[in-house]
């Protein structure tokens, strides 16, 4: 068990890892927060873990409601909030009482949402349940949901009251999302702590929840450290976050059926350390390693049905290109990266059109 601190002045709170769900409501009694809770969920989470939770806040003697919501992304709307608020408003809940987020990254982004816009904001703490909610989304106070046009394109910054974290929670978490969230931990390794990288490498896939404490942990601590810095995106800092994420996010947008957020953004970390070795940043080897981890992962690696062109057109659609130039993240070894990279479209392309080729050999 290990209690992290999130500096932001009078937004300040702690991230409990390895906490243990039963205990729950021992942690909102000591905060001594929420007369009423009202935990919002969804159906898959909310028969595996609610009874749970309920029970644990019902123990300290707090009235628990439940709201429960569908599955997935396509949920993450402005119909969800505005049911979810009516069930607020039914309930009587007010600003005394507690949204308590139980889930992944959706569930997160909406309830944390909603917690900033009801009665111009209530207290909301984030239970996260998948490894992507729990080193990333329940993390930094980004709140929001999607417009048809766009990905959270609507949202605020809020932060939570605390974040709870139990590793026994992944046990149900299918395979699939489980390598969501170890792309992005391969990620935190690239950017800033190559133990974390050699960790990933070490690994047996299958043992992987005996290295949690130290990968999800050190994970936290990254994203922690540039949320500190620039709380609400207005200074830049956050952009070393973004490696992986610029062809990541052409990738995922030119199919998002096909591509979910973690698996674009593993191809994006591969193409972009294969363009940090071209333009002469870094080695070649960067770029190996990490494909080598795909491998083992069973994250995609291979560029075979990827239209770069295509890719590049849909960059430019979404204003990621100005003036012909993209703008990286590039690994100059493991553990460290240049921020601010700007590259010529073309060279982009041709690089990696080349790296498409030789994969092929
Ligand atoms: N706010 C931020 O800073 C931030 C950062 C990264 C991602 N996000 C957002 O997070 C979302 C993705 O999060 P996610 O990957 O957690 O998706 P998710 O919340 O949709 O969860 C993925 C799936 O796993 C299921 N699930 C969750 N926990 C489970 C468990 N323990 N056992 C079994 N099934 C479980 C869910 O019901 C869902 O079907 C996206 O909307 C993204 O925009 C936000
Ligand atoms: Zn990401």
């Amino acid at each position: 068990m290990e209690k992290i601190k999130v500096n932001l002045y009078k937004n300040s709170y702690f991230i409990y890892l390895n906490y243990s769900l039963e205990k729950i409501g021992t942690k909102i009694r000591n905060e001594n927060i929420g007369n009423k809770v009202v935990v919002l969920s969804d159906e898959n989470i909310y028969p595996v873990y609610g009874k749970v939770v309920k029970e644990s806040v019902e123990r300290i003697g707090k009235k628990v409601n439940v709201i429960i919501i569908r599955p997935g992304e396509k949920e993450k709307n402005f119909k969800t909030v505005i049911n979810i608020i009516k069930d607020l408003v039914n309930l009587n809940i007010n600003r005394d009482d507690l949204i308590l987020n139980l889930g992944g990254g959706v569930i997160s982004d909406i309830g944390g949402f909603v917690a900033s816009i009801y009665m111009r904001g209530i207290k909301y703490v984030n239970v996260p349940t998948t490894l992507l909610a729990q080193v990333d989304a329940s993390i930094g106070g980004k709140t929001g949901i999607n417009m048809e046009k766009g990905k959270n394109l609507v949202g605020s910054f809020y932060q939570p009251y605390f974040v709870y974290i139990d590793f026994n929670t992944l046990l149900s978490l299918p395979y699939h999302e489980i390598k969501q969230g170890i792309s992005e931990i391969i990620k935190y390794g690239v950017i800033k702590n190559k133990k974390i990288f050699e960790k990933v490498e070490d690994t047996d896939p299958k043992q992987i929840k005996n290295d949690y404490e130290f990968l999800i942990g050190e994970s936290i601590k990254i994203k922690v450290s540039v949320v500190e810095k620039d709380e609400k995106e207005e200074k830049g800092l956050r952009e070393i976050l973004n490696f992986g994420h610029t062809l990541g996010h052409g990738i995922e947008i030119s199919d998002v059926r096909k591509f979910s957020h973690g698996d674009a953004v593993f191809l994006g970390m591969i193409g972009e350390s294969y363009i940090s070795y071209k333009i002469g940043i870094g080695e070649k080897e960067i770029y190996k390693r990490i494909k080598d981890l795909g491998e083992k992962f069973k994250l995609l690696n291979s560029f075979d049905k990827i239209d770069f062109d295509k890719i590049i057109e849909f960059l430019k659609h979404d204003k990621k290109v100005k003036k012909g130039r993209l703008r990286f993240v590039l690994p100059e070894r493991i553990g460290k990266v240049r921020i601010g990279v700007e590259v010529d479209e073309n060279e982009v392309l041709k690089i990696l059109k080349e790296m498409k080729n030789n994969g092929k050999n």
